[in-house]
């Protein structure tokens, strides 16, 4: 564990941090996934992901002022297909009762360290203080680091063919 370790909100100053942490997941990606052709999602990321006041929430994991994970989740209709393709806003009428956990990130050398766990407990804080039912994450069943932290912080695991859905009631 580290003594010096932050997680907070993004900022719109660790914009290049971030993509360089989204270079580092997309050349893993492509070596585990060799047959693949991977089109890069930094201009998602630029363009939209990270945009202020869009749906997505990111957190970040800061060591001595560098940037090394990210966490980044959004209010999920409960349609995927739905998630997917639009950004859906809480408004005063109606609010999303689930919060999704779209993807998590931690930098090589960092990692096995508990940073995934922190940025886990931090969105899981964050959902419970904006009145979330339930906060859930899809995991492929091959990510077995991802799939223990989760696990580990009492998701419950439903079995999914190829993935789990692990989910966490807030209330
Ligand atoms: C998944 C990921 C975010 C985990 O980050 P991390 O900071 O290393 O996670 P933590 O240190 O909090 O916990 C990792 C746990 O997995 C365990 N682990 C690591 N490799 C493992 C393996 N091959 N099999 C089983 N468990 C493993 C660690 O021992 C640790 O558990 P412990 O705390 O009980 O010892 C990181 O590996 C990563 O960025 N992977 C690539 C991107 C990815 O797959 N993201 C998730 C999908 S969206």
């Amino acid at each position: 564990m580290f003594s010096e370790l932050i997680i907070r909100e993004y900022k719109p100053e660790d914009l290049d941090q971030i993509l360089e942490l989204v270079r580092e997941l997309e050349a893993e990606l492509a070596e585990r996934f060799p047959e693949v052709q991977l089109i890069s999602s930094i201009d998602h990321y630029k363009n939209r992901y990270l945009v202020s006041g869009n749906k997505y929430k990111t957190f970040v994991a800061e060591i001595d002022g560098k940037i090394v994970g990210y966490l980044m989740g959004y209010p999920s209709t409960g349609a995927l297909e739905v998630d997917n393709m639009y950004d859906i806003f809480p408004s005063p009428s109606w609010k999303p009762k689930e919060f999704f956990l779209q993807i998590t990130f931690v930098s090589k050398p960092y990692r096995n360290r508990g940073i995934s766990r922190r940025l886990h407990e931090k969105v899981i804080e964050y959902a419970r203080d904006q009145g979330y039912e339930e906060i859930y994450a899809c995991i492929a069943k091959w990510n077995l680091p991802e799939i223990k932290v989760v696990s580990s912080l009492k998701f419950e695991m439903k079995d999914l063919g190829h993935r789990y859905r692990l989910t966490l009631k807030l209330r």
